[in-house]
């Protein structure tokens, strides 16, 4: 992708919710604003799937962020049924091997507008948490993500989900079409919290990401449709 790209259909929205209500009045607020929303294991789990299917039903792309590590069986047959719920991307563990992520592009051949995204190093995570579950030597979460990258390329998935940080040495590891999907981002001025490997929407994007994940610091706003044109504009930049 190029920086050409209408900025809007770069933003996926996280509905980090533990309630149906509380998700609906975020997309409801933002209405025409907003195409592309993230649904994770919290909110599938509390509001159930039909709540994908309304937003789908709605014209808006979902990105379910099932972040599978089961058998490839498994794996093959909740990409389906994420398929069958009209979902755009779902996410698969790349740290899962070669087996689950074949097993994830198989199974989504059937819906022509799934794509695959491997899952590379959660951006919460540093060298030494990459040590503590054996990545030992010296081994940075950089290095890391560039290998389950390739890995992820090799078996055929069309992208993957990493760092603000990461996403231009992936850019140029990876090829030109694949997404790079990059949450952790912080708006400029704003404190980056939990993510560890930090940056803004604007910074992530000219680096090579094809797409940014925003969250509470949207869904969680006064007045979240200000915040959508705050992320839109620092795009634009
Ligand atoms: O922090 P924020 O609310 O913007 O998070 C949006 C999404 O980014 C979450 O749904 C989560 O999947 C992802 N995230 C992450 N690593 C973090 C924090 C959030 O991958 N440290």
């Amino acid at each position: 992708m190029t920086n050409a790209v209408e900025p809007t259909s770069r933003i996926i929205v996280a509905l980090d919710f533990d309630n149906r209500r509380a998700a609906d009045e975020v997309v409801d607020r933002l209405g025409g604003e907003c195409r592309f929303y993230k649904v994770g294991m919290e909110l599938l789990t509390a509001a159930g799937p039909d709540l994908i299917e309304r937003l789908v039903a709605k014209g808006k792309e979902v990105f379910l962020d099932l972040k599978l590590f089961e058998i490839p069986n498994s794996v093959a047959g909740a990409v389906r049924a994420a398929g069958s719920l009209g979902v755009s991307l779902v996410t698969v563990h790349s740290m899962g091997g070669t087996g689950i992520m074949s097993a994830a592009v198989a199974a989504a051949r059937d819906f022509p507008r799934l794509r695959v995204l491997a899952l590379t190093v959660v951006i919460s995570m540093m060298r030494f948490d990459l040590a503590d579950i054996g990545v030992t030597g010296s081994t940075s979460a950089e290095e890391q993500v560039l290998r389950l990258a390739r890995l992820a390329e090799e078996a055929g998935c069309h992208g993957v989900i990493a760092s603000p940080q990461e996403a231009g040495p992936l850019r140029k590891a990876l090829g030109a079409g694949t997404l790079i999907v990059t949450p952790g981002v912080a708006l400029p001025g704003e404190s980056p919290g939990e993510h560890a490997r930090s940056g803004t929407p604007c910074g992530a994007v000219a680096a090579g990401a094809s797409h940014v994940v925003v969250g509470r610091t949207l869904t969680r706003a006064a007045d979240p449709v200000a915040a959508f044109r705050f992320v839109r504009a620092d795009l634009e930049l």
